[in-house]
Parts: structure tokens; C-alpha cells; sequence
């Protein structure tokens, strides 16, 4: 790859992830790893990402695990957890110890991680503060079943004041799989129970659940999106899942259903994952929303009887030209639709006139009941990035009543002589469209 390509491949790049970049400053985001991820050689990787993130304005509280830590100072000790139902442990006097000690160790580690200069890195000399602390109040989990679970406890009431001064203060919060309790116990609480109790507490806007196991992409994996009844049904359906992936998922769904607004779960094993999750359009891993999730995609032959009623009343008003089936069915390639839970809800086409090195959009349409809310322009830019894919320089478009929509998009009036040739031959002047350019 030539130097200019490689520069053209970064601008594009980073024209692609601005806009997320703008989204998520100011957010807050609450991260969730288990202690295999600080234990792997990576992890100064995730570390690095975690400063980036920071970096870029998010306020970030990391929830840690430290379960083979633990395990580790057990086998010192010659001694073991006693595991209960659904993966639960069983936190007696010994393992208590344990846990404190691990948690320690675990904190340092990550407090020196992130304190590193990161030298030869962007972020470089970056000064993070980190902050933790009590912001976990427990209780213990009691008896269940018969068994008696000891220090192992259950979130009570998370410390929001705390929690938000850290952030306001520009610090990174860390808060360790550990409760206390007003009586002065310690309780070992599953990281994934609180993050997910953090992250409603606080109102986060994203909870992130980094997990050991693949998550979505390939066969027998988690789908790139769920609702949380589609979470329930895959969980009574599939009881081989881990116990890790099983409790993740059901934090994932309560949490939504409590208010959090999007729940990703990622593979942590992949580089990066972390970036391209919250900074590329697809993602790389499941989100777990409690809206239906919606997606701008290419069409297929199926979405024809979608895309006529979507536009059928606009057609009968005059907004578009008419499309008879037969045309929609052989130009389906052309288009672009947005489906929101199985159905279409948006639609746009592109006719390349590729000798002009120039493009028409048409037929761009959202459902009434959508409208306003930002999926016009999404259309647009999907439309644009599909066109510069094909070597378009350019895009018009023909409009009689939705001209100030194009021109706030950056699009200009033209005489219809700029046309393509053939373009122009078609033009009705009847319909006395008005035509406009935007160079791409
Ligand atoms: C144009 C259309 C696709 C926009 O979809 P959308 O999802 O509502 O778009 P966005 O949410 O990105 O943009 C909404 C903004 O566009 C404005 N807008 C919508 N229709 C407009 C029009 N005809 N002229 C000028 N502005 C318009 C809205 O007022 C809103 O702006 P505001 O928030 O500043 O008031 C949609 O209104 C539509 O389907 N219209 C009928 C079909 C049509 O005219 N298609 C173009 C034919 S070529």
C-alpha cells in the first residue's frame, strides 16, 4: 500500500469514527473484566484502550473480578471454594482472606498499570488518576437451599454521591468485586452483579461486560444484537453455556429491563475489541438493548413488499415518483433500507452513473412515525460512504418538496444540465423537480 493510499485509508477511517468520538464524550461508561483479563500478557493492551477511552472524555468506572487470583492464594493454602448452584461460591473464613488479599493485589496492579507513562503509545505522559474506595454496601446472600454461603454476599446500595464526585473529578473509578456491610463484614460479590448494580445506580449509559468466552460472529455464538426476552429464551434454551457467559447475560437483560441503555458483551481476547465495539458502526460484539434493534442495511429481495408500503403514501401524495413492484424487484440491489425489528422503517436508492463518475439518490423515505429522529441522515451518510465505495465523486438528487432537507445536508441547487445524459433525457419537466448537487 502506497503512503498516500494508507493516508486516505486513515482519513476515511477517522472521518468514520468522529462521529462516535463526539457521542460518547461526557458518557459514562461502566467496564466489567474478570481477573483472567489481568492476568493475561494483553492486558497492558486493554489497559492502554481503557486510557484512550478516558482520554477521549468518557467517564469510566472499571468493575473487576479476581476469581483465579483467589483460586491461586487458595492452592497456596492447600484449601478450595466449595461451588454451590449457578456457579456460586461458598466464601468461608479461609477463602474470605483470599479474597481480600487478592483484591489488594489486584488494585495495586491496576493502579500501577494505569499510572504507566504508556511511553510509545498516544498516550503518552497522559496523568490518570484513579479512585477507589467503599462505594459497595452488601449484604450477605444467607442460606439457600440449605447452603449456608458465609462472606458471600449480594449488592445492597451503591454510593452514587461517591462515585459521581470521583468521575466529576476526572478520575477513573475502580471498584473491586467486594461489599461492606454498616456492621464492618466484608462480603465477595460477583463482579458482574456489580457492575450491573453500578451501572443502573448511576444511570450509566453503556455497561460493558469484557468475557472470557466468544461472543457473537460464527456458529453457535451469540447474536450481533438481542432484546432481553430474546436473552431469556436463549438462556432456558441453551443450559450448555458457561456459567460466566450465563451470569453476564442475565445481568445484561435485568439491567436493561432496570434502564440501562445498551449492554455490550465483548471477547476480551480479541485486541482491540473495546475500540472497535464502541467506535465502528457494526460493532464486534452482542448488544443487549431493551428497544428492538434497528440496523441500515442493503436490501433484499424480501424487503420489496416492506419498501412499497413504506412508500406507497408518499408516491399517492407526490413526494416520490411512482415505482411499480417489477421495477422495485430488479433494482432491489440499488437499495439501502432501515429495519427495525423485522421491519422497514426507511429506505433510499442509488443510481450510479459511473462514465460521470456520479450518482442519484432517490426514493429516500423514513416511516412517519419515525421520522426526526436522526435516520434520514443516517440513510444519507450510508448512501455517501456506498457511493465513494463505487468511485462516485458525486451524488444528486430530484426533489419538488423536500429541497431545504438536501440543502441542510450540504447539497446545492444545479440546473438539470448538469444531469448525467441520460439522466437528463428522462427529466419530466412537468413534475418541475428541482435538482441538487453534494460532492462527496
Ligand atoms: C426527508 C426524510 C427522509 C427525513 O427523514 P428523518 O428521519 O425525519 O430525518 P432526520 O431525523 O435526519 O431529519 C429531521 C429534520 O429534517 C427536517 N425535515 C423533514 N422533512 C423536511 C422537508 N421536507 N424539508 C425540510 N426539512 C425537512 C425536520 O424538520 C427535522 O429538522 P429539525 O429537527 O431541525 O426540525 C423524511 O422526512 C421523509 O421520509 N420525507 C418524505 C419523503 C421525502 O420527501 N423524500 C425525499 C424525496 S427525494
Amino acid at each position: 500500500m502506497t503512503q498516500q493510499a494508507k493516508n486516505a485509508d486513515f482519513v476515511d477511517w477517522f472521518r468514520q469514527s468522529s462521529p462516535y468520538i463526539h457521542a460518547h464524550r461526557g458518557r459514562t461508561f461502566v467496564l466489567c473484566f474478570g481477573g483472567e483479563a489481568i492476568a493475561a500478557d494483553a492486558f497492558p493492551n486493554l489497559v492502554h484502550d481503557i486510557a484512550l477511552l478516558h482520554g477521549l472524555g468518557i467517564r469510566l468506572i472499571l468493575v473487576h473480578g479476581a476469581r483465579p487470583q483467589i483460586e491461586e492464594r487458595l492452592a497456596l493454602r492447600g484449601a478450595q471454594m466449595q461451588l454451590a448452584e449457578d456457579g456460586l461460591r461458598v466464601t468461608d473464613d479461609a477463602a474470605l482472606a483470599c479474597v481480600k488479599d487478592a483484591a489488594g493485589a489486584v488494585r495495586v496492579e491496576l493502579e500501577a498499570l494505569l499510572s504507566m507513562g504508556l511511553a510509545n503509545s498516544p498516550m503518552a505522559g497522559a496523568r490518570i488518576r484513579v479512585a477507589s474506595g467503599n462505594f459497595v454496601t452488601a449484604r450477605p446472600l444467607g442460606v439457600i437451599d440449605g447452603v449456608d454461603y458465609r462472606h458471600t454476599g449480594e449488592v445492597r446500595r451503591v454510593d452514587t454521591t461517591g462515585l459521581t464526585q470521583r468521575l466529576d473529578a476526572g478520575a477513573i473509578a475502580l471498584v473491586p468485586p467486594l461489599g461492606y456491610s454498616p456492621t464492618g463484614e466484608v462480603f465477595n460479590l460477583a463482579a458482574a452483579d456489580v457492575a450491573t448494580a453500578v451501572a443502573e445506580a448511576i444511570g450509566a449509559d453503556k455497561l460493558i461486560f469484557l468475557s472470557e468466552h466468544k461472543v457473537s460472529g460464527g456458529r453457535g455464538k451469540l447474536p450481533g444484537s438481542m432484546i432481553p426476552s430474546e436473552v431469556d429464551r436463549l438462556l432456558a434454551r441453551r443450559k450448555s453455556l458457561p456459567d460466566e457467559l450465563c451470569r453476564i447475560l442475565r445481568n445484561a437483560a435485568a439491567g436493561c429491563r432496570a434502564g440501562i441503555g445498551r449492554v455490550h458483551l465483548v471477547d476480551r481476547h480479541t485486541d482491540g475489541v473495546l475500540l472497535g465495539e464502541l467506535f465502528t458502526r457494526d460493532g464486534a460484539g452482542t448488544l443487549v438493548t431493551a428497544e428492538p434493534y434497528e440496523h441500515t442495511r442493503d436490501a433484499k429481495i424480501d424487503d420489496v413488499g416492506g419498501i412499497l408500503e413504506l412508500i406507497a403514501p408518499l408516491e399517492a401524495a407526490g413526494v416520490l415518483v411512482p415505482r411499480p413492484r417489477e421495477v422495485l424487484e430488479t433494482e432491489i440491489d440499488r437499495f439501502t433500507v432501515v429495519e427495525r425489528d423485522g421491519t422497514v422503517i426507511g429506505c433510499a436508492a442509488l443510481y450510479p452513473f459511473e462514465k460521470e463518475a456520479t450518482g442519484e439518490l432517490a426514493c429516500v423515505a423514513v416511516h412517519p412515525d419515525y421520522r426526526n429522529g436522526g435516520r434520514g441522515d443516517a440513510l444519507l451518510a450510508h448512501m455517501e460512504s456506498r457511493a465513494k465505495a463505487g468511485g462516485l465523486t458525486s451524488l444528486f438528487v430530484l426533489t419538488t418538496r423536500t429541497a431545504h432537507w438536501f440543502r441542510e445536508r450540504g447539497f446545492a441547487t444545479a440546473s438539470p444540465d448538469v444531469l448525467p445524459g441520460r439522466r437528463r433525457d428522462m427529466y419530466n419537466w412537468r413534475r418541475g423537480a428541482k435538482v441538487f448537487v453534494k460532492p462527496l
